[in-house]
């Protein structure tokens, strides 16, 4: 489904190069359960972002179902992120300005318009499944952490993706609610058949997975 290879990634700060990945080289197959782990700063989320088409990297190909994504126009990037990958956050990054349904319904204005369903059925549907339906008139600061996230999952699902990329989901949730979580994602894994890539610096979290990357200082290393 995606490989990268050869990516490498640096940040230029006032004349000073950091390399914050180097020679990446992984593979996420259709159905897979992965889990990126490695200590804060070794260079997760920049490997998700990459792998999510929201960043680009200095160097290296990154292919899609084959194809090379650097041959891609910036609408057809962008519309391969909108519809390809629903992005889940440690923050939530939900719009308090924004009702729960509202938020949820965000990525559908942005997609092309034959998405083959009806974004308002679909939302009802996903906030029923969530349990979050009740609130779909609130605004997300009246919601518990677990409710924006799962709030936040229906919203990475509305345009039914294929991937979803979960950076630290569980980091600002209890446990008991963090566990609640990843059962939600490895239900979408399991049922659904969604491929999931999270992101966690917590061995314990990254154990759900089926298959783990790990990272240290910008590069994949043995487990
Ligand atoms: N936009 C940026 N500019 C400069 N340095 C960055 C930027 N984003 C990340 N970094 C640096 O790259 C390294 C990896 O960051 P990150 O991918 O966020 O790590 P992780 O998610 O594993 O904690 C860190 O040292 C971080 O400071
Ligand atoms: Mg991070």
């Amino acid at each position: 489904m995606i490989q990268l290879s050869h990516i490498h990634k640096e940040y230029k700060l006032d004349g000073d190069v950091f390399v914050a990945l180097k020679d990446i080289n992984l593979k996420i197959n259709d159905g897979d359960f992965t889990a990126i782990v490695g200590p804060s700063g070794c260079g997760k989320s920049t490997l998700m972002h990459i792998i999510g088409l929201l960043d680009n990297p200095s160097s290296g190909t990154i292919t899609i179902s084959g194809k090379d994504v650097s041959k891609l126009s910036d609408d057809d990037l962008s519309k391969l992120r909108n519809e390809f990958v629903g992005f889940v956050f440690q923050q939530f990054n939900l719009i308090n300005k924004l009702t729960v349904a509202e938020n949820i319904l965000l990525p559908t204005i942005y997609a092309r318009k034959d998405l083959g369903f009806d974004p308002k059925t679909r939302a009802m549907e996903l906030m029923k499944r969530f349990e979050i339906d009740s609130k779909a008139k609130s605004y997300p600061n009246k919601l518990s952490g677990g409710q924006q996230q799962r709030v936040a999952i229906a919203r990475a699902l509305i345009n039914k993706p294929k991937l979803i990329l979960a950076d630290e989901p569980t980091g600002n949730l209890d446990s008991k609610t963090g566990e609640k979580i990843l059962s939600l994602l490895k239900e979408l894994n399991g049922h659904d058949k969604i491929t999931i890539v999270m992101v966690t610096h917590d061995n314990h979290i990254a154990e759900r997975a089926k298959t783990h990357i790990h990272v240290l200082d910008g590069e994949i290393v043995d487990d």
